[in-house]
């Protein structure tokens, strides 16, 4: 049985529009999005294998893979959740998220500076690439990570709140070769009460990972 699932978006094709045309969400959840989840239940069952009959040979793609797919899947659950086409302008105490304005202000020293540097990470990614606000349990803080494919350059135990794919199947087919432009209009969608939440999450999470033995 698969363990893994392709989530339903939680609004229609058009609803981030026109940031994100309707054609490029469909397309990017119900292909690319599908095809991480597909390739992580493949991985898993081709592991499963692995161990039955002791055979080992494929160790590295297959674990490579699993990092991967799953990532891919993970990244993609979160992006979607962390848009909404009543999202945008940033998080204020007045919205009820002045917690993670705080944490934001504390770690990058303004909005304005984060913001900058978020975009700066998911626009300059080599290749395909992410760039991801993440909560890192050892200081406390919040950390931006630009993410290789979906899995590599990340820090062990931070916990992504809020994610900007920066691959070109997220882009290309409206805003071309632009990438910049896409990763601004990104901002216009970004739904600050679900990075808080996830933020909140986190950073309860955190705490257990630290536990002294
Ligand atoms: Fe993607």
């Amino acid at each position: 049985m698969a363990l893994y699932t392709l989530p339903e978006l939680p609004y229609d094709y058009a609803a981030l529009a026109p940031v994100i045309s309707p054609e490029i969400v469909e397309l990017h959840h119900d292909k690319h999005h599908a095809a991480y989840v597909k390739g992580a239940n493949d991985t898993l069952e081709q592991l499963a294998q692995a161990r039955e009959e002791e055979a080992w040979s494929s160790i590295n793609g297959l674990e490579k893979n699993l990092a991967f797919h799953l990532s891919g899947h993970i990244l993609h659950s979160i992006y979607w959740r962390n848009m909404s086409g009543d999202g945008g302008g940033e998080p204020l105490e007045k919205d009820g998220v002045g917690e993670l304005a705080d944490a934001v202000a504390e770690s990058f020293g303004s909005f304005a500076a984060f913001k900058a540097q978020l975009s700066k990470a998911a626009a300059t990614t080599q290749g395909s690439g992410w760039g991801v606000l993440a909560y890192e349990p050892l200081s406390g803080r919040l950390i931006v990570e630009q993410v290789y494919d979906h899995q590599g350059n990340v820090g062990q135990g931070s916990t992504p709140v809020l994610v900007f794919d920066a691959w070109e199947h997220a882009f290309y087919l409206q805003y071309r070769n632009q990438k910049v432009d896409f990763i601004e209009a990104m901002w216009q969608v970004v739904d600050w009460q679900d990075v808080a939440r996830r933020y909140a999450a986190a950073k309860e999470r955190g705490d257990s990972l630290l536990l002294a033995p």
